[in-house]
């Protein structure tokens, strides 16, 4: 039985299949209920059992050597298939199908026109700390944003949470780098919020951010209500209203001309001809001198919108969820790629 096993052996190691009727040929010969390994286990029983410790691992590995030749050929026809995928690879590819989300639409405008006074881009990490995300932008302890009614946390010490605004990315900003700085940091957010037709638990803003010396009000409005005539049109209407942020002051939240009715009223606008799309202020002092800079020399404004409100008072959407639902109906009503 033992130079039958060798002979077996040295055979399949040295068997190539040419193709795969072959192959399935050798395994059918070999591993068949009727084929030659189930016929040597038959024998097996018939070995002294001085032999049977050796005869059985000789044995089985006899079985595992087919298996593995039988895996391996057919890997050999697996690679070989796709290698030659029967067309030509130097033709040129077909036309680009789809479109652009309307959100990276809208992030890439906004992006382009604060570039052009200047912005650069910056980034931070969606998964953040309680320092970045509310301490550091005096937010106190008790503040209703720090609820779990609103933020997303990961584990409670060490705090880790997801960011609910993208003014984390104002504390890094500060961080890294002193004055001037001019930055515009578009990103994901997170609430914990029911998901309806005007709110959804991931959404997009855009943060905009300029620290240097005689930084005004002034700057801030006229920044903003460029930004505004650039994307929305000329003649579009703004406002500001006053109201509070911890980390800005003065504080105050921007409104524009309902640009779906024109200002007459309707549902977007709850009849009262104006949308509110961003937060703003001057940065609070005190947020200056907790990064390291100086607020006795420099001032600064921040502002913070939101990409979906934008994006729907742009194509005149009215519910917030087509943004997530990957609809085709919808999405192929944007700009092609
Ligand atoms: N982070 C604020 C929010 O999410 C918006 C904001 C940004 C306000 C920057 C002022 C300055 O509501």
């Amino acid at each position: 039985m033992k130079e039958r096993i060798e002979d077996i052996l040295s055979q399949v190691r040295d068997f190539q299949a040419d193709s795969k009727e072959a192959l399935e040929n050798f395994r059918i010969t070999y591993l068949s209920k009727k084929g030659v390994i189930p016929a040597l286990f038959a024998d097996f029983k018939n070995v002294t059992p001085e032999l049977r410790k050796e005869m059985g691992m000789r044995l089985n590995e006899l079985k595992n050597t087919v298996q593995e030749k039988v895996e391996e050929q057919l890997q050999k026809f697996e690679n070989q298939h796709s290698n030659d995928a029967g067309f030509d690879m130097s033709m040129p590819a077909n036309e680009m199908k789809g479109a652009r989300h309307p959100l990276s639409i809208v992030r890439r405008d906004i992006n382009e026109i604060f570039a052009h006074l200047g912005f650069t881009i910056a980034e931070g990490p969606e998964i953040e700390d309680d320092y970045h995300v509310f301490s550091a932008l005096n937010f106190p302890p008790d503040h209703p944003a720090r609820d779990m009614q609103d933020t997303f946390f990961i584990t409670k010490s060490p705090d880790v949470l997801l960011r609910t605004h993208t003014s984390s990315i104002q504390v890094r900003a500060m961080e890294k780098t002193q004055p001037p700085i001019r930055i515009i940091a578009p990103g994901r957010v997170f609430r914990n919020e029911a998901i309806s037709a005007r709110a959804h638990c991931i959404f997009h803003q855009i943060e905009g951010l300029y620290i240097d010396e005689n930084v005004s009000f002034a700057d801030l409005k006229q920044t903003l209500y460029h930004f505004v005539q650039e994307f929305f049109g000329e003649g579009t209407k703004v406002r500001f209203r006053p109201s509070y942020f911890p980390f800005t002051e003065v504080s105050a939240e921007m409104d524009i001309s309902c640009n779906i009715c024109g200002g007459k009223g309707c549902n977007i606008c709850k009849h009262t001809g104006w949308v509110e799309i961003l937060g703003c202020g001057m940065c609070d002092p005190n947020i200056l001198i907790s990064s390291g800079i100086d607020p006795e020399k420099y001032t600064g404004f921040a502002f913070g919108m939101g990409v979906e409100r934008i994006a729907m008072l742009k194509y005149g959407i009215n519910d917030l969820r087509l943004f997530f639902e990957n609809d085709l109906r919808f999405l192929e009503q944007f700009e092609l790629a």
